[in-house]
């Protein structure tokens, strides 16, 4: 008799156990950095606030440091489905055909996280987000991480020494011209490659925020880094268009609040994120780190500025003056 209880209790068990496994919805969050970051912050706190906010029918699962696919897989993979959700930089959507997102490529157009937020958070942002759809992607939201400095293996005080050096960048054509406007042979690589790249000589340097710099060790293979600031590199959070449609209204709902409060974490955090790697850096002892003037920052300003206009084409001028307009940055008054 005991037995048989124990047997009932158990089937119990397992029948619902398949029944709440069915219903759950699942939601595959593939990203290239480290879990360390401000996107791998972010995208398992989304994942927290999901299952809390969904009482468990939503489970994201995250997979970091480009454990399921590399930048150009994953977004083929999200148009395919084989993904749901992506966070690619913001300089990883022109093969996708969305050009104008290399604006946020463009040099020294942000001050700062004031000025950027204007464009992300505001009308402008919601703008570009939309162009997405017809992909058959939905842009759900902005993320944050940092201002790139540049690193190599010799010392960069000026934009001259970076002339002739191969530099890793992201798929970007504003960051191509970028690095040629300095005299440097810029080399389209994916982050999961950097690395290696740079210790065994096939790269000479590269460009990134902090956090991505020292959570892939590419410190422990740079021997300078050069506190440029140059540009932005942030992300945007996208899913596949049809399932996000697809899921039932109240699901959706939870996830446009995950979604929103993930938001404000990932953007709280991410400078607070690059101050610790910079810590991290400079403790570590091998890469000297150096501060430029504000002579020597001009400097790199100036070298960069023609990039403003020979671009301007890519990302369409009505667009960048708009940002101009909101941000007060003009090229031409350097
Ligand atoms: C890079 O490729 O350098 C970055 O886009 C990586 C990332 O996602 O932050």
């Amino acid at each position: 008799m005991k037995f048989r209880n124990a047997m009932m209790f158990v089937l119990a068990l397992g029948i619902s156990g398949v029944a709440s496994a069915a219903d759950e919805i699942v939601i595959k969050f593939s990203h290239v950095v480290a879990a360390d970051t401000p996107k791998g912050k972010a995208s398992e706190f989304f994942a927290k606030k999901a299952a809390e906010l969904t009482k468990g029918k939503v489970k994201v699962e995250v997979y970091a440091n480009s454990a399921l696919y590399k930048d150009k897989e994953e977004m083929e993979a999200l148009q395919i489905g084989a993904v749901q959700m992506l966070a690619p930089s913001l300089a990883k959507f022109g093969p996708l055909g969305a050009k104008e997102f290399e604006v946020f490529d463009f040099p020294y157009i942000f001050d700062d996280y004031a000025e950027l937020h204007k464009i992300t958070q505001g009308p402008i942002g919601a703008s570009l987000l939309a162009k997405l759809e017809p992909k058959g992607i939905k842009g759900l939201a902005f993320w944050d991480n940092g201002f790139k400095s540049f690193s190599a293996n010799t010392p960069i005080k000026a934009p001259t020494d970076l002339k002739g050096k191969k530099m890793r960048i992201q798929s970007s054509k504003v960051l191509e011209e970028e690095i040629r406007s300095i005299g440097g042979l810029p080399q389209v690589m994916a982050f999961s490659e950097v690395y290696q790249a740079l210790q065994t000589g096939v790269v000479d340097g590269t460009e990134n925020p902090i956090s991505n710099l020292y959570t892939q060790k590419m410190h422990e293979v740079q021997k300078h880094l050069t506190l440029t600031n140059h540009g932005y590199l942030g992300y945007a959070v996208i899913v596949n268009k049809k399932f996000w449609e697809g899921l039932p209204a109240d699901v959706r709902g939870q996830l446009e609040q995950a979604m929103k409060e993930s938001t404000v974490f990932a953007n709280k955090i991410a400078q607070e994120e690059n101050n610790t790697a910079l810590e991290g850096v400079k403790k570590s002892g091998k890469t000297t780190v150096y501060t430029p003037t504000k002579e020597e920052k001009m400097a790199f300003k100036k070298a960069m500025a023609p990039v403003h206009t020979k671009m301007a084409d890519r990302v369409g001028g009505e667009l960048l003056q708009s940002i101009y307009k909101e941000t007060g940055f003009d090229p031409n008054k350097l």
